[in-house]
């Protein structure tokens, strides 16, 4: 047979398929999302996503030092408030909770990197993103909210801050808060490739912050939209994004590359709480293989540009690279 190429040469040992590997990956790049609430004492398992807890301040040492062993160095951190308003001042006071744990997060597991999720859903009694003015979520009166919220943020301890919210101009207005109160060095890493997406069902059941009404399509994306997305990622860069994250990450990894061509900066992907809690669940009843199935999902992510993947198996991922499963 005259056939001079052949591609499965290439795959005929273990040792070679890894040296002619085209996605490597390494632990530097995972990020670890955890929450954590107001009382102490508290370590309660989250039901919609068996394996994830919701921490007391007092419990997060033990859990960082655990991503810190597994070689995970950076956590993104979301506050569970004990009361919420309309206004969603928990998200900003000096002493909320998400302050008190990157002060104590910091103090005793300093070598972590630490980002805090800019939002008010977690906050806010309506559960909405921003400041209502009827039903609408109003963008620049929330824009001065979600300034505060970051400074705050990194007034606390905070490495970089991370905005979800989707509002426009959000990106100008943390810059020019952080570099006012003199944070000129702490990036911005913009969730602005956000879509209105089911997937992220449980972490509402975790963070208690599902919307009392409506739902987050006025400020999210349609995820019909490809266009839009690349849009949404421009004009972040524009107002000062340091980094670009696309999410969900599983099912939009097409936005993923097509951002990463065309921009320069690094390109995050959050693999959300409902692709964890999907992977769980199969696993739990015997249909996936969990391990292959989260090796697979997060070494696609990296195939199709991610740079920084944040994800809930952060620390499973972690001992598979070191296994030398993956990566
Ligand atoms: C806050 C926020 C959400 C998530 C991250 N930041 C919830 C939402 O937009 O409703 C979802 C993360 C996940 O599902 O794991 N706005």
């Amino acid at each position: 047979m005259d056939m001079t190429i052949r591609p499965r040469r290439l795959r005929t040992t273990a040792n070679l398929r890894k040296m002619v590997r085209e996605t490597r990956m390494d632990k530097s790049s995972l990020v670890y999302p955890m929450f954590v609430k107001d009382g102490v004492n508290i370590k309660e398992e989250i039901p919609t996503m068996p394996g994830q807890f919701r921490y007391s301040v007092d419990q997060i040492p033990e859990i960082l030092t655990e991503m810190a062993d597994a070689g995970v160095g950076n956590v993104m951190l979301f506050g569970i408030p004990e009361h919420k308003d309309a206004e969603g001042s928990g998200a900003y006071a000096c002493d909320g909770i998400i302050q008190k744990a990157l002060e104590k997060a910091k103090k005793e597991v300093p070598d972590l990197f630490y980002i805090g999720d800019v939002c008010m859903c977690e906050y806010t009694s309506h559960g909405h993103c921003g400041i209502l003015k009827g039903d609408y979520v109003d963008n620049d009166l929330t824009l001065e909210k979600l300034s505060q919220i970051a400074v705050s943020q990194v007034q606390a301890g905070a490495d970089m801050v991370a905005p979800s919210d989707m509002m426009d101009g959000h990106i100008r207005a943390i810059r020019e808060g952080l570099d006012q109160n003199g944070f000129l060095t702490t990036p911005i890493m913009s969730y602005a490739v956000k879509y209105a997406s089911a997937f992220y069902g449980p972490f509402r059941d975790a963070a208690g912050s599902a919307p009392a009404f409506g739902d987050r399509k006025s400020y999210q994306m349609d995820y019909h939209n490809r266009r839009e997305g690349m849009k949404e990622a421009l004009l972040d860069l524009e107002e000062g994004a340091d980094i670009l994250m696309v999410k969900p990450a599983m099912s939009y990894l097409d936005m993923v590359r097509e951002i990463k061509d065309a921009t320069d900066v690094p390109m995050a992907a959050y693999s959300v709480s409902g692709e964890y809690a999907m992977v769980k669940a199969g696993a739990r009843l015997g249909y996936v293989d969990e391990a292959a199935i989260l090796c697979e999902m997060a070494v696609c992510a990296y195939r199709a540009g991610v740079d920084i993947y944040m994800t809930y198996f952060a620390k499973e991922i972690a001992g598979y690279m070191d296994e030398g499963r993956i990566g």
